[in-house]
């Protein structure tokens, strides 16, 4: 896990961003949608919370680079034990993000978080920023 205010060989000092209240973020529930720039290009990321832990990846496939919602901030699929992607139904791992089954090539790109005080945050990385609008 990276260390806020690590900084990397690069000079790079990650930050942690408040992204929203942690009973905002029920078990195998709904996701909290955010923006984040991944090597330059602006995505959108989401966070889920499963087992009591906030787990962040970007809203990304790994069979084709689409959005995997079904309906806006839906991931879990009936089980309420994997993530799944609407378009050709690729399962991932809520804990790691790694594929489970399906189409998937790799597994989802992961986003660290923190809870502090009642408050789920983002760290960004070296290929993660914020998005300044
Ligand atoms: S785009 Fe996600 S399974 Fe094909």
């Amino acid at each position: 896990m990276a260390e806020v205010g690590a900084k990397w060989t690069d000079g790079f000092e990650s930050q942690r961003i408040a992204l929203c209240k942690s009973d905002a973020l029920v078990n195998s529930g709904e996701a909290q949608p955010f923006d984040v720039l991944y090597c330059g290009q602006s995505c959108l990321a989401f966070a889920i919370r499963y087992a009591d832990q906030v787990h962040a990846y970007l809203n990304r496939c790994s069979h084709v680079p689409m959005e995997m919602d079904y309906q806006p901030n839906r991931f879990f699929d009936l089980t309420g034990h994997w993530l799944i992607c609407a378009t050709h139904g690729a399962t991932y791992s809520p804990k790691t993000g790694a594929c489970q089954g399906g189409p998937c090539r790799g597994g989802l790109v992961k986003i660290e978080t923190s809870e502090i005080d009642g408050v789920v945050h983002w760290h960004t990385d070296p290929q993660l920023h914020t998005v300044n609008f």
